[in-house]
């Protein structure tokens, strides 16, 4: 299918500094000429600052080995004071938090003066429960607005929020209360989507067997059912029954740690990525108004969870910061039907709508009857993330839901970026399905082969960036020296993604897909190391290796061989009781496809399971499998390539 090419949509009026080619070349050029000076420039005009910074950048990405990079070291901060007290002085009545619940009649309406309340008010709760800066704080709670101002409470105080997405299992719960020593835990009776409730207090609970950091749990209700109740719980509205709204916010340094979030990586142990104060907020709202072209009267619509970083930045921190009306939304796009998404658009005349590409398809099979009866008119960007969108998507986006009338932003950042890197700038860039198009000020990305050769021109390479910003992580909660050796090790003085990339003629880029051992399952990522550490555990599996394959509504499938214990043979039953135990031990998200038996791994004969081959045979490709001469029994490969059956 050919790409389609769209010219920006260039708006007279835009308040945006870039908003045609020209201003994006001439703003490019001059982060690139001083790239210090620029954001210290950005920084100093759009942040809130207690002590203005006088310094840009510390360390670089040779250095970063010893120590994290430093931004705005000088200055002081709290954020939370740009995302709240100063909307409060200029707009007071503005919606900040426009919420929906799972049922479409729920409805809630927070300005900033309300939200502003709430969160000083909920911070006064945390000091009164002894919590205080550099504690860390996990947030376990499904879309509701007060996932938000817990965020925000702990940003007002100094401590460090670590949100959990509400569909981790108890295990993978345990596991990031005792990696970051947390000793408070907030979450809700239960969560509600799709008209089911989730048991985020039982699993909480459950969690707690072998953790002894955590010293209370707050309770939100939610639903109201009755759930137990043990010692350490503290109700919510009781914490913060009688207490004021009067808090100053405390003032910390600009690299203080905001919070940390647990991202899978190419181990069975996921990373806690930190991320400062000072660089993230400046990075997140500068991107958030460059990208989507932001205007004050704006319905900002990002439909993620705020248990990833897409919420995190998309949803809270960027927005907020730029005194726009965010949304948030508890259920799911198929509920009570599959028209639900454009329902909201049309309810609250959304102008700028922002998804992932699973999504997408999943609302494309659909059908467009459930599209076209919602009015859309009131959009004027469409952006989507997570993963790469095929061009059948994209152009659906544009034609049915955008009616050839919005700018598309296809957005490529990661966790440890922080914000958005490649990505058109709505109202300047001309589009091309597929492709995520341009770096965004301050982002130099550089294509290398895999001996480590940088690439020029048109190529295809391994994705780097070799130019800091402020809003990437700094280093891994408790282990720098992971950081650098998963980021900074494969090249010297770059900062290597996990993607690979195609660069046009045109200096356009088109993201490839992971090239590590990563997959991005419907937007949810994990690592294949996470899920053959689960199956290996079962009495029936001798050794397991998982990859991913093409999938056309996740994006990406999970598939498993499995060299069985034995003489155990892979049935149905067998394969419901693994995929309970994935979901037991990662979570509901976490599900495997297809399941092979084969009769061994194809290994190198230094024991190295060859990946690359059992990628090829999953992806349709058995006959593309290159040299597999050293492998130390190649029959496996004849065994598993005719045991492939789909
Ligand atoms: C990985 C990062 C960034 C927030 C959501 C995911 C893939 C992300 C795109 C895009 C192609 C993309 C990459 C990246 N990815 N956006 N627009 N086009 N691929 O964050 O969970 O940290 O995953 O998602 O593979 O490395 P994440």
């Amino acid at each position: 299918m050919p790409h389609r090419e769209v010219p920006a949509r260039v708006s007279a009026n835009s308040p945006n500094p870039i908003h045609d080619m020209d201003s994006y070349r001439a703003e490019y050029a001059e982060s690139m000429a001083d790239s210090e000076s620029y954001w210290l420039g950005v920084t100093r005009n759009s942040i809130t600052w207690r002590t203005l910074p006088t310094i840009g950048l510390e360390g670089d990405f040779s250095s970063v080995v010893d120590a994290p990079l430093r931004w705005f070291s000088d200055g002081l901060l709290n954020v939370t004071e740009s995302c709240l007290d100063r909307h409060v002085d200029a707009h007071p009545d503005k919606i900040a938090i426009l919420w929906e619940g799972d049922e479409p009649d729920d409805i809630r309406r927070i300005s900033y003066r309300e939200l502003h309340s709430d969160v000083c008010r909920f911070a006064n709760g945390l000091l009164s429960l002894g919590i205080a800066k550099h504690d860390r704080v996990i947030i376990y709670m499904g879309m509701v607005p007060e996932a938000a101002v817990a965020m925000l409470a702990c940003a007002r105080i100094g401590a460090i929020h670590s949100v959990v997405f509400g569909g981790f299992s108890a295990e993978s719960l345990r596991d990031r209360i005792n990696d970051c020593e947390s000793n408070l835990i907030i979450t809700q009776d239960e969560g509600l989507r799709g008209g089911r409730t989730i048991p985020l207090k039982k699993t909480v609970d459950e969690s707690l067997i072998g953790t002894s950091s955590v010293e209370n749990v707050i309770v939100l209700k939610r639903t109201g059912n009755d759930i137990p109740s043990l010692e350490h719980d503290v109700d919510w509205h009781e914490l913060i029954a009688g207490v004021d709204d009067n808090n100053q916010a405390v003032i910390v340094e600009a690299e203080h740690p905001l919070f940390i979030l647990y991202t899978s990586g190419s181990t069975g142990k996921p990373k806690g990525l930190v991320h400062t104060c000072g660089g993230y907020i400046t990075y997140t709202s500068y991107t958030h108004r460059t990208v989507f072209d932001l205007r004050d009267d704006d319905i900002y619509a990002c439909v993620a969870d705020v248990g990833w970083i897409t919420g995190h930045s998309y949803i809270v921190y960027g927005p907020l910061a730029n005194g726009a009306t965010t949304f948030m939304f508890e259920s799911t796009p198929l509920y009570p039907d599959a028209g639900r998404y454009w329902d909201m658009v049309e309810r609250h005349k959304m102008s700028i709508f922002y998804t992932a590409p699973t999504a997408i398809r999943a609302l494309a099979a659909k059908g467009d009857d459930l599209v076209q009866r919602s009015d859309r008119s009131s959009l004027r960007v469409l952006g989507t993330v997570g993963e790469p969108i095929n061009p059948e998507a994209w152009d659906w986006y544009y034609e049915v839901v955008g009616e050839e009338k919005c700018n598309i932003v296809d957005t490529w950042w990661q966790t440890e970026t922080g914000g958005i890197c490649i990505s058109p700038v709505a109202p300047a860039t001309p589009t091309i399905g597929g492709s995520a198009t341009l770096p965004l000020p301050g982002i130099l990305p550089l294509l290398k082969d895999d001996q480590g050769v940088e690439l020029e021109g048109e190529a295809e390479g391994l994705l780097c960036l070799a130019e800091p910003w402020p809003g990437q992580a700094r280093t891994i909660w408790g282990d720098h020296e992971r950081f650098i050796d998963v980021y900074f090790s494969m090249f010297e003085g770059l900062y290597f993604t996990g993607d690979g990339c195609r660069r046009g003629a045109d200096g356009y880029h088109w993201i490839t897909g992971r090239v590590d051992d990563v997959i991005n399952v419907s937007g949810h990522r994990m690592g294949t190391a996470e899920f053959e550490a689960v199956l290996v555990t079962s009495d029936v599996v001798a050794e397991a290796a998982v990859v991913g394959y093409p999938h056309e509504i996740k994006g990406t499938g999970v598939h498993a061989y499995l060299v069985m214990q034995g003489n155990s043979e892979m049935t149905e039953e067998t394969e419901t009781m693994l995929n309970l135990a994935c979901r037991k031990a990662i979570g509901a998200h976490a599900k495997v496809d297809r399941f092979q038996q084969v009769p061994g791994l194809p290994k190198t004969r230094s024991g190295k399971v060859m990946r690359r081959i059992l990628r090829k045979v999953a992806e349709g490709e058995p006959d593309a499998l290159g040299d597999i001469s050293t492998l130390a029994d190649p029959s496996v490969v004849e065994a598993i390539k005719s045991g492939f059956k789909w």
